[in-house]
């Protein structure tokens, strides 16, 4: 019998929890509408499916925010199954299920899983297995992924991330030489890497942004790393060797996950964008571009089929997208950090769009009254901007609030129970996005007291907080990320970050259906 299941990716530590924001229906949608197709179905069910799920934190985020969505994760490691299931149970998440079950299981077998899938979100995955197994995935979405719906691939691209294949490797052949766990073995071989670059290795310096994923490696989550560098498959690829593949499961490229990579002049010098419209192949075209920015990292969205679809119903689409504050501070010179790097922004322009973002949902003809000399198509693309520099996310046209509403609470409710048993979970889940944000520690206990019965005061919740943070030794940090020895000192902190979170709550938490 053979014994080995892994395929040669690493089963010895459990992934990492992260919740992943913009893998929800009301991102996707966004992105379909920005690149001229169909947002998702809103008058039916949807059917999601998350192949290689982890843990299920994600998948269960979709499913507590998106009471209209049936959710289907499968992974093979079936540590990660059993703890998804916890969480759904815990939570009574109603509308997810997880199978264990490899990638070439559910390529063969059309009995696991569902029959015809919406979306279908391989994340984290592609370029860490086998050419065998990114098969296996390819023919489950050719057999499953509904006309229509859309294929999310996510993986590391050769044009930054090259430089690390023979690093990777020297990882994996001392950690595989070593006994103990991964995660602890890793430590020691990341060592012996930078112990040859400091002491006149000629293989480096290596691309830049290979150079600073080394700087990064030692200080870097272990059961993130372990399973970065160590699968046996560590290979990043080329646009062109995806596409080609999806092609055969009848699938045509949308565009990436972000909502600003198809905004070319952003990213492209005069002179490069000359060099590049002389390219007639689009698949060139978009290989040329990542050279051009050094991508590191592709999201694709797929489309099975492309809609034919009139200039005016499009245009209606782009009308009906609604975006929702997050109450980002907007400071005036400061760029805006997106997925290729960062943007200088018109003060003129944006100050007011996050202002109204403050109070007030933002639609296209706001940012046209606000700004009547934007045409569709640049007021468009600040909405996409807004939100892919975090400022706003897209609102979920489903989600019935009530419903969602009160499965994210408990959600949330479930997160910081864990929380204060040591986990980090370090998001909140809205109904009104059918997504996550990003939260605190301090912030996300003060809900959970706040949530735990009424008449809280201040000065109470600010010592039941201090307890939290005590019992579980974490450390309170200042403004500029430096830790803070003692109580008395870091009471003042969080009297600050209570406040915050009081006015945030009659604010952005409450817009966001976070209550
Ligand atoms: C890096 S994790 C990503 C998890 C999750 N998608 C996320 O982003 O948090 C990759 C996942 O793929 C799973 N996996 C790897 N090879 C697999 C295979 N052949 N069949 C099924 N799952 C596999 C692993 O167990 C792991 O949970």
């Amino acid at each position: 019998m053979n014994t080995d299941w892994t395929g040669g990716y690493v089963v010895d530590v459990p992934y990492t929890e992260a919740l992943t924001s913009d893998l929800c229906p009301a991102w996707f949608s966004m992105i379909a509408v920005l690149n001229g197709q169909p947002p998702l179905p809103t008058d039916r069910r949807l059917t999601w499916a998350d192949v290689g799920c982890g843990n299920g934190l994600t998948a269960c985020m979709v499913a507590a925010g998106n009471p209209n969505v049936d959710v289907w994760g499968v992974d093979f490691n079936p540590t990660h199954v059993e703890r998804a299931r916890h969480v759904a149970n815990a939570v009574g998440i109603d509308n997810a299920t997880f199978e264990e079950a490899s990638f070439e299981a559910i390529a063969r077998d059309d009995a696991l899983g569902p029959h015809e899938i919406d979306v279908v979100v391989v994340h984290g995955v592609y370029s860490w297995i086998s050419t065998e197994n990114q098969g296996h995935i390819v023919e489950f979405i050719r057999r499953r992924l509904r006309p229509g719906g859309l294929a999310y691939i996510m993986y590391e691209v050769a044009t930054g991330w090259a430089g690390m294949i023979p690093l990777a490797e020297l990882l994996r052949l001392t950690v595989d030489a070593d006994r103990r766990r991964s995660d602890l073995a890793l430590a020691d071989a990341v060592r012996t890497l930078l112990e040859l670059r400091d002491r006149g290795a000629k293989y480096f310096p290596v691309g830049p942004h290979e150079t600073n994923q080394v700087e990064k490696m030692s200080n870097a989550d272990a059961f993130y790393a372990a399973h970065e560098y160590l699968g046996s498959h560590f290979a990043p690829l080329t646009f062109d060797a995806v596409a080609t593949r999806m092609a055969g499961a009848h699938c045509s490229h949308l565009g990436t996950s972000d909502a600003t990579g198809h905004m070319r002049g952003m990213w492209l010098s005069p002179e490069i964008a000359s060099t590049f419209e002389h390219q007639p192949d689009e698949v060139a075209r978009e290989q040329m571009f990542d050279l051009v920015v050094q991508r590191a990292l592709r999201r694709d969205i797929y489309r099975r089929g492309k809609a034919t679809v009139p200039g005016s119903v499009s245009e209606g689409w782009k009308r009906d997208l609604r975006l929702i504050g997050l109450d980002r501070d907007f400071k005036p010179g400061d760029p805006f950090k997106v997925l290729l790097g960062e943007v200088r922004v018109d003060n003129d322009i944006y100050e007011p769009l996050v202002q109204h973002l403050r109070s007030s949902d933002l639609r296209l003809s706001d940012v046209q009254t606000i700004h009547p000399q934007l045409d569709l198509a640049d007021a468009y693309a600040a909405m996409c901007l807004l939100a892919d520099a975090g400022f706003a996310f897209p609102i979920s046209p489903t989600s019935r609030e009530d419903e969602a509403g009160i499965a994210a609470r408990r959600m949330n409710e479930f997160m910081i129970a864990e929380n204060r048993r040591g986990r980090d979970h370090l998001a909140l889940v809205s109904p009104a996005i059918g997504s996550a944000i990003g939260s605190d520690f301090i912030e996300l206990f003060t809900l959970g007291e706040l949530w735990s019965g009424p008449g809280h005061d201040l000065e109470v919740l600010v010592e039941s907080v201090l307890d939290d943070l005590e019992r579980q030794g974490r450390r309170v940090r200042a403004a500029d990320g430096s830790p803070i020895g003692g109580r008395n000192e870091a009471r003042a902190v969080v009297v600050e970050a209570v406040g915050r979170t009081l006015g945030r709550m009659s604010g952005v938490l409450r817009r966001l259906g976070i209550s």
